[in-house]
C-alpha cells in the first residue's frame, strides 16, 4: 500500500472500484433520494484529498462534481462540500477544482467531525450523500451513528463509509498480542469499533491471512450493529488490490432505503467488471513493455482484454454459485425476501455478480420446479418459497 503521502502519485487499482461504486451510486442516489426533495441533493466528501492523481485520474472529489453535473440534466441540484484536513493537500483540490471549472458550495479545512455537523445544517431539505474515506480508521463510531440518526424523510442522509480492513486487522492482531503498542491500538479500535467483541475474532488467529479474515468479521458485526443503533441496515462490498487477493477493505452503505442496498449490490457487481478490465489491461500493458524492453517479438500477439469476455466469465460463475446458494438458503430458511436480505441473497457473490444474475438463476430454479416464483418483473420485491 502506498504510503500517505504518495498516495496521490498513480491512482491504484483498489481506488478504481471504489470511484467505481462512488461515481455510480451518486448518480443512482441524485435521482433516487433527489426525487424526495424536490431535486435538492448535497454530495459531502468528507475525506475530500487532491481531487485528482499526478496521473491524471480523477479522485472522489471531481467524480463527484461529473455526478453533480450530470443530476443537473434530470432536473437535480447539487451542492458540493469537501473536506479536507491536510492544507497542501487542500490548496491542490482548490486548484484541480478550478483546473474543471467546478463551482463548490464549500471546501472547509479543519476534521470532518468538527464540521460534519455544520454541513448537515447547512443541506436543511436536501438528500445527503456523505463519502467518508480517510486512511485507516478515522472517524468514530459515535459521530458516524450520531449523522446517520439526523436524517429525516425532508433530509435523507446515506453514508458511503471506506471500513479500512487492513487497519483493523493491524492494530487488531496488536492489539491481542503482547507488544509495546498493543494498549494504544486496542485502545484505538475500542473508539472506532464501539462495543463489539473485536478481541474474540483475533485471539489465536495464526496463519497470515487470519487477521484480514477477522477483520471482515469485525466489519460485518460493526455495519450490524451501527445500523441496529440507528435503525437502518448496512451492506459491504469488499475492495481488493486485485483478483484473487484478500480484501483491504469494506465499502459499506448506511441508508434507510431498503430499495438503495438492492441497487448498491449492483452499482457495486458493474464496477466489478470495470476493476477487472482495468487489472487485466495494467496486466497486458506490462506484458507488452517486459516484452519491448527485453527486445522479444512475440509470435503471437496477445489479445487484448475484453470486456464481453469478462462480463460472460461473471455469468457464468455467478449463475453456478447463486442457483446453488439460494437452493441451499431456501431448504435451510424456507422463504427468501431479497430486498430484505442483500447480503444472504448474493452470498459471496455480493460485490461481484448482480441483479440481472440472480434473476437469471432464480428462473433457472424455477424451470427446474424448486422454487414457484417465475423471477419476472420486481422479484426482489416478493417472498421466494420453495415449490
Ligand atoms: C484516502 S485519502 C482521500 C482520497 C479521496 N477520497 C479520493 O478517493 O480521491 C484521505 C484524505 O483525508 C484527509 N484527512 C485525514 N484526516 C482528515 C480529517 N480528520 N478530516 C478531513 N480530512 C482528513 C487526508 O489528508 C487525505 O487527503
Amino acid at each position: 500500500m502506498p504510503s500517505s503521502t504518495d498516495f496521490f502519485g498513480q491512482r491504484n487499482a483498489q481506488a478504481v472500484l471504489k470511484h467505481g461504486v462512488l461515481a455510480r451510486y451518486a448518480h443512482y442516489f441524485a435521482g433516487r433520494a433527489g426525487a424526495a426533495t424536490q431535486g435538492r441533493v448535497a454530495f459531502i466528501d468528507g475525506y475530500a484529498g487532491e481531487g485528482r492523481y499526478e496521473d491524471g485520474s480523477p479522485g472522489s472529489p471531481l467524480l463527484l462534481a461529473s455526478q453533480a453535473t450530470r443530476a443537473e440534466m434530470f432536473g437535480r441540484e447539487v451542492k458540493l462540500a469537501f473536506v479536507e484536513q491536510d492544507d497542501a493537500r487542500r490548496h491542490q483540490l482548490q486548484r484541480s477544482l478550478e483546473e474543471n471549472q467546478v463551482e463548490a458550495d464549500q471546501i472547509l479545512g479543519g476534521s470532518l467531525e468538527l464540521v460534519v455537523d455544520g454541513l448537515i445544517d447547512r443541506y436543511e431539505r436536501h438528500a445527503i450523500l456523505l463519502f467518508v474515506d480517510p486512511f485507516g480508521l478515522a472517524f468514530s463510531r459515535p459521530t458516524l451513528e450520531r449523522i446517520l440518526g439526523r436524517r429525516t424523510r425532508q433530509q435523507p442522509i446515506d453514508v458511503l463509509y471506506h471500513f479500512s480492513l487492513s487497519a483493523v486487522a493491524r492494530m487488531g492482531r496488536a492489539g491481542v498480542l503482547d507488544g509495546p503498542t498493543s494498549g494504544q491500538n486496542a485502545a484505538q479500535l475500542d473508539a472506532a469499533l464501539g462495543d463489539i467483541n473485536w478481541r474474540a475474532d483475533f485471539e489465536g488467529a495464526d496463519d497470515p491471512r487470519a487477521p484480514t479474515r477477522a477483520a471482515l468479521a469485525v466489519a460485518t458485526r460493526f455495519g450490524q450493529s451501527v445500523g441496529t443503533t440507528a435503525g437502518l441496515p448496512s451492506t459491504g462490498v469488499p475492495v481488493r488490490q486485485r483478483p484473487g487477493q484478500l480484501p483491504k477493505y469494506v465499502l459499506m452503505l448506511f441508508s434507510a432505503d431498503p430499495k438503495a442496498h438492492w441497487d448498491y449490490a449492483d452499482v457495486a457487481g458493474k464496477a466489478h467488471v470495470d476493476w477487472l478490465h482495468h487489472c487485466d489491461r495494467t496486466d497486458y500493458e506490462a506484458n507488452i513493455q517486459r516484452q519491448e524492453e527485453a527486445g522479444l517479438l512475440p509470435l503471437f500477439q496477445e489479445s487484448e482484454p475484453d470486456k464481453d469476455e469478462i462480463e460472460q466469465q461473471i455469468r457464468r460463475d455467478s449463475l453456478a454459485y447463486l442457483a446453488r446458494h439460494i437452493t441451499e438458503l431456501l431448504r435451510s430458511q424456507g422463504s427468501l425476501r431479497p430486498i430484505d436480505a442483500v447480503q444472504g441473497t448474493y452470498g459471496d457473490q455480493l460485490g461481484l455478480a448482480r441483479a440481472t444474475h440472480v434473476r437469471s438463476a432464480l428462473k433457472e430454479l424455477h424451470r427446474q420446479g424448486v422454487i414457484t416464483d417465475d423471477a419476472t418483473g420486481d422479484f426482489w420485491t416478493r417472498t421466494i418459497l420453495q415449490a
